[in-house]
């Protein structure tokens, strides 16, 4: 399309600029690449997310969706913009950092910018008022609900915080280190840096989930393209054609060879000019597709004589997973009620507002990588096999992630990047568009799960029998881990005598499924627990009362065997939502008794979660250092993803050394500069890295006191780290190997929780809305209740949004108007009961939040929906569609049976 260029004059931030461009171009664009205000993020291109939300003569509009030909003499002005000129925004953005608004920051200044217009025209406005002036703007951390309570408190002086410089910082509301950052639009993502000298990357893809292909003229179509530099396929990776986060499994090509396995497979990518890469038509790329019949199903794949996706695999059966206790044949005959169901989940796509991005440069025999990712270890050493070299002579450098969630664990621009950087020795820079982000990312497995569960007359479970089949897609990447989790998770956290659980993890000609918070276990939950609450209803025991009566406890094994002993803290959640439970059962049944359309209901559901690695090392090591400033250096090696880790691990670091956290300065995660402290997934940071924290704090305590009261640190030598004193620790947790039965200690930490949801539902539309959830959780040591508070409020929203909404179709739905997410308008209240039963072995008694407040969610709100209507959705989500035809199918049968 041929380009004409215009020149634009427009007041940007308060000055008269002229942007020369094609008036069609996207203002979200010049004001990034031209102008370098990264403040502005985007995360759709298509006015789905607002994040790229501007004012336009005071008004929010979203810029990717406004044209700078529309803009002539207008008025723009973007975060930057805000933070120099307006007070309104100067007091959200504190409320903000004391509510703990923020958390990835990458939705924060599209929600900034918005509502600061919102309090320019009401500057207390009700909640109700900030829902519907922020309805646009997308989150997928928050849960809405702190950013809620930061814009309807902006203007009032009152603080939610603790101050930095509190002595003894555990269990403060301390707000988080990188907040100031996030809060003016200053951090640093994945697509908000790159060399002046770049050039861009397009990768081209399989259009079929099974194909052949051979190239044309490669050559050719460089000469006939000016601005292309190079093509890269298969034939010019320098190492290794294959990488995968467990090395054992490894198997997923940086460019596939001859055959395609999944939609969305990159076969080559062309390296160039950036405006000659955008003008490229993806259709002349010279290759020619040969469409093959695809597996879709774990049943059509592991069906007898179906092609194998991996020769090595057979019935493309990546990994089964086992956890045998007990008999459960002969405890299932002997118990008085026993009940069965199958349960379905679909694919959810991770939909993080950040697209995966990066920029990588050869620096002589070395290759540096700026990207975002939640395991920059991982990724050194898969970059390091694929060019060929040494994982020394690979540097990662971690931008701030923009949610993660767990996808971004695995690897996905960063080895186009690496293969490009180092063949060509110049930067090349590759951001992914929404629809690649979600064609070609992992997902949640998709789920079929049959499970039998027996009790005793009085409530007691005996046994319990779980099936479960996994779609893990064209590769490994995370498939093992969630084989592997599920059966050692699918008792739920009571204590169940009885026990086998069987998994598999299938491949199929789709898009890898990988991690995403609770790898698996979240599919298990939502079938375990609604089977439990059917056996409670067969049994006529109150559900609360049947969970708590069978809770674990310190004394009783889990289905590995474990005795987890003290921190147990199931039984207190359940506890803490008994007298909310009573009440709020009479109230729904009074609102029922006087609604015919509108039926609401109550539901409850536990959860369990290991924290760390299954039955694998994952060390952590923290270094931190005395400077000669007198403050303290920590090397953070964890990514903070957004949950708050910076802040936690410091907190608990300043905590053990006896200084308050304002005397730190963070050195945040760099494969060249920090120690490892392992990937930031499993709900492991806290727990693990805090430990490796705690000892360094300790140490290096020991080392300041050898040093006497007043000693002068300019004038002491620095030791080897470059410091005047130093420390540094690594924590592994204790676990040991499962046996063939899955008998084992598998994690030395486990966190618990339970949710109670208040539903209501429509039973003419189908519309369910959630009104309010109870969420209590064994944090063991609430080190940062603001934090924590974030977490859960964020895991409900996902949960949500499991239950409700969410189901990735490959091939279809690859933006954010299709795949919807819960917006500010779906939150319900969300009240957070922390409990604290200490780990003998977390840091201060902490345990990991990150995964276990996402997992009861859903089953809770399915308890409800049944609660309220009588009916189970058995695939989810719960659509309205489906609540309807469901509530008419049991409306049918009755009537039929009334006429038998
Ligand atoms: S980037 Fe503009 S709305 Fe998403
Ligand atoms: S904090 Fe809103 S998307 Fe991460």
């Amino acid at each position: 399309m041929m380009q004409t260029l215009t020149t634009i004059s427009i007041s940007l931030n308060g000055k008269i600029v002229a942007i020369q461009s094609d008036p069609r171009t996207r203002l979200s664009h010049v004001l990034r690449e031209e102008f370098h205000l990264t403040g502005t993020k985007v995360g759709c291109d298509a006015g789905d997310c607002g994040a790229c939300t501007v004012l336009l003569d005071g008004k929010p509009v979203c810029s990717c969706l406004t044209a700078v030909g529309q803009l002539p003499d207008a008025e723009v002005t973007t975060i930057e913009g805000l933070v120099e000129a307006s007070q309104t925004f100067d007091r959200l953005q504190k409320s903000f950092l004391q509510h703990g608004a923020a958390q990835c920051g990458i939705c924060t200044p599209g929600m900034l910018v918005t509502a600061t217009a919102l309090l320019e025209e009401k500057p207390a406005p009700s909640e109700t008022e900030v829902m519907d002036a922020l309805g646009g703007v997308l989150c997928r951390c928050t849960g809405y609900r702190k950013i809620i309570q930061a814009v309807a408190a902006a203007n009032q002086s009152e603080s939610a915080a603790a101050p930095a410089d509190t002595a003894s910082p555990v269990g403060q509301r301390i707000v988080r280190l990188d907040g100031w950052r996030k809060v003016l639009g200053r951090d640093i993502y994945g697509a908000d840096e790159w060399p002046a000298d770049s050039l861009a990357l397009r990768v081209i893809r399989s259009p079929y989930p099974h194909a052949e292909f051979s190239f044309g003229d490669l050559e050719n179509f460089a000469h006939e393209n000016p601005g292309i530099h190079a093509i890269f396929t298969a034939r010019d990776v320098p190492g290794r054609n294959c990488y995968g986060v467990h090395p054992h499994f490894a198997d997923q090509p940086v460019f596939a060879e001859r055959e395609t396995r999944f939609l969305g497979e990159a076969v080559a990518a062309i390296a160039g000019e950036t405006s000659a890469i955008a003008g490229i038509d993806p259709a002349s790329f010279p290759i020619e597709w040969k469409e093959l019949p695809a597996l879709i199903t774990p049943a059509e794949a592991s069906a007898s004589g179906a092609p194998l996706l991996h020769a090595s695999r057979p019935q493309n059966i990546l990994v089964r997973g086992r956890v045998v206790h007990g008999d459960v044949e002969r405890a299932l005959r002997d118990s008085a009620i026993v009940v069965e169901a199958e349960y379905e989940t679909g694919f959810v796509e991770h939909a993080y507002i950040e697209p995966e991005a990066g920029f990588a440069r050869r620096v002589g025999d070395r290759i540096e990588i700026q990207c975002c990712t939640q395991s920059p270890y991982m990724s050194r050493k898969d970059i390091a096999g694929i060019l060929g070299i040494s994982e020394e002579s690979v540097r990662i450098i971690p931008t701030a992630v923009g949610g993660g969630f767990g996808s971004k664990l695995d690897l996905s621009t960063q080895p186009f990047l690496a293969v490009a950087a180092w063949h060509l020795r110049k930067p090349v820079r590759l951001v992914y568009s929404r629809p690649e982000s979600i064609r070609c990312t992992t997902k949640r497995h998709a789920s079929k799960i049959r499970c039998r569960a027996g009790a005793s007359a009085d409530g007691k479970l005996l046994a319990m029998d779980l099936d479960g089949e996994f779609n893990t897609g064209a590769y490994a990447s995370w498939g093992p881990t969630v084989a592997a989790r599920v059966p050692i998770h699918g008792s739920g956290p009571y204590d169940v005598p009885h026990y086998r659980a069987l998994t598999r993890a299938i491949h199929t000609n789709l898009v890898p499924a990988g991690a995403f918070r609770g790898f698996g276990v979240p599919q298990g939950t939502i079938a375990q627990e609604q089977l439990y609450d059917t056996l409670a209803e067969k049994l006529g025991i109150d559900k609360l009362e049947f969970r708590v009566r069978n809770a674990l406890d310190e004394t009783s094994p889990t289905v590995t065997g474990q005795v987890i002993g003290p921190g147990v803290g199931i039984r207190a959640c359940f506890e803490a939502l008994r007298d909310h439970w009573n009440s709020v059962r009479l109230e729904t049944a009074a609102f029922n008794s006087g609604n015919r359309t509108l039926r609401r209901g109550v539901g409850v559901a536990g959860m369990w979660y290991g924290c760390g690695n299954t039955s694998l090392a994952n060390p952590s090591t923290m270094r931190i250092g005395l400077q000669r400033n007198g403050r303290i250096a920590i090397h953070m090696g964890a990514v903070d993803i957004g949950q708050g880790s910076f802040t936690v691990v410091t907190q608990i670091c300043a905590e053990a050394l006896g200084v308050p956290v304002d005397r730190f300065d963070l050195l945040p995660a760099d494969t060249d500069i920090s120690p490892d402290c392992g990937k930031t997934s499993a709900s492991r940071q806290t727990f693990v890295s805090g430990n490796a924290a705690f000892l360094a704090g300790k140490q290096l305590r020991e080392k300041i006191d050898a040093l006497g009261s007043s000693p002068d640190l300019q004038a002491l030598p620095l030791d080897e780290r470059g410091y005047v004193v130093s420390a540094e620790a690594t924590y592994d947790p204790p676990t040991k190997p499962l046996d063939a039965n899955g008998q084992g200690i598998p994690y030395a930490e486990y966190g618990f929780g339970a949710h109670l949801a208040e539903i209501e539902v429509d039973l003419e539309l189908g519309t369910l809305k959630v009104l309010r959830l109870t969420a209590a959780h064994d944090v063991g040591r609430a080190i940062n209740p603001t934090l924590i508070e974030g977490q859960i409020e964020g895991g409900v929203a996902q949960g949500l949004g499991m239950a409700l909404m969410e189901e990735f179709i490959p091939g279809k739905g690859e933006n954010l108007h299709d795949y919807l997410i819960p917006t500010i308008g779906d939150m319900p209240q969300v009240e957070s009961i922390l409990i604290e039963s200490p780990s003998p072995i977390g840091p201060f008694g902490a345990k990991g939040i990150g995964e276990q407040a996402l997992i009861p969610a859903a089953p809770a709100i399915l308890n409800a929906l049944y609660d309220a209507a009588g009916i189970r959705i058995r695939k989810l989500p719960a659509t309205p569609d489906k609540i309807r035809a469901a509530i008419r199918a049991k409306a049918s049968a009755a009537q039929g049976n009334s006429h038998d």
